[in-house]
């Protein structure tokens, strides 16, 4: 196992084929006033640990308040509406990419609708996908399943759920969770 697992991380840096993409919010949040979302922090290990480019999707006019009550109402609203919010920067060469890991938190079940925008815009043909979350209980569930459903044509491959709050009050615990889920993915 070992030696598939330095096979695919080498070929990953080399080929940089593997690309990291995730909105996260911060503010003031169920774990508390963060500086960095949980989310992000995930999203940077897993990108660390693949030599992975790593991509965050930053909202277009504010259009996720940093206040919790508000960010619920609004992600709330945004899936009554099947919601396209705008971002500001795109990811420069998406063709190049073949592994297309794709991050958000858990909002009622769905990624924040941003993350569909993304991939909306994009051509998709020939990607894998690979969601990855963070929570406070329902893990991956609905978000997998949702995934599958918009984009049907393409493989999506088991996904990882992290806990929000062990992001920030132990990493290490969970940079072991993404360096099992790796091995797993990639034997
Ligand atoms: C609008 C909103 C909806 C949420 N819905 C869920 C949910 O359905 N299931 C869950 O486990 N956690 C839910 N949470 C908690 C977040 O998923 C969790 O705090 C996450 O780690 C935040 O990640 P971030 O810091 O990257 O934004 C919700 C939080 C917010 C603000």
């Amino acid at each position: 196992m070992k030696a598939n697992k330095n096979k695919y991380f080498k070929a990953a840096k080399e080929e940089t084929n593997a690309l990291v993409v995730y909105f996260s919010s911060k503010g003031f949040q169920a774990n508390g006033m963060l500086e960095k979302g949980n989310t992000a922090i995930l999203a940077e290990m897993i990108a660390k640990e693949l030599h992975a480019d790593l991509f965050q999707l930053v909202s277009k006019d504010k259009h996720y308040p940093d206040d919790f009550r508000p960010l619920m109402d609004i992600s709330k609203k945004d899936i009554e509406e099947d919601a396209r919010p705008q971002y500001l920067e795109d990811v420069p060469n998406f063709k190049k990419y073949k592994y297309i890991f794709v991050g958000g938190p858990a909002w009622f079940f769905y990624f924040p609708m941003i993350v569909y925008t993304f991939l909306d815009n994009h051509d998709l043909s020939h990607k894998i996908l690979i969601p990855f979350t963070t929570h406070v209980g329902s893990g991956l569930t609905g978000i997998d399943t949702h995934l599958e459903e918009q984009y049907p044509g393409n493989e999506v491959f088991k996904g990882l759920a992290v806990i929000g709050a062990y992001t920030q009050e132990d990493p290490d615990r969970v940079r072991r969770q993404v360096k099992d889920w790796l091995e797993d993915l990639f034997k």
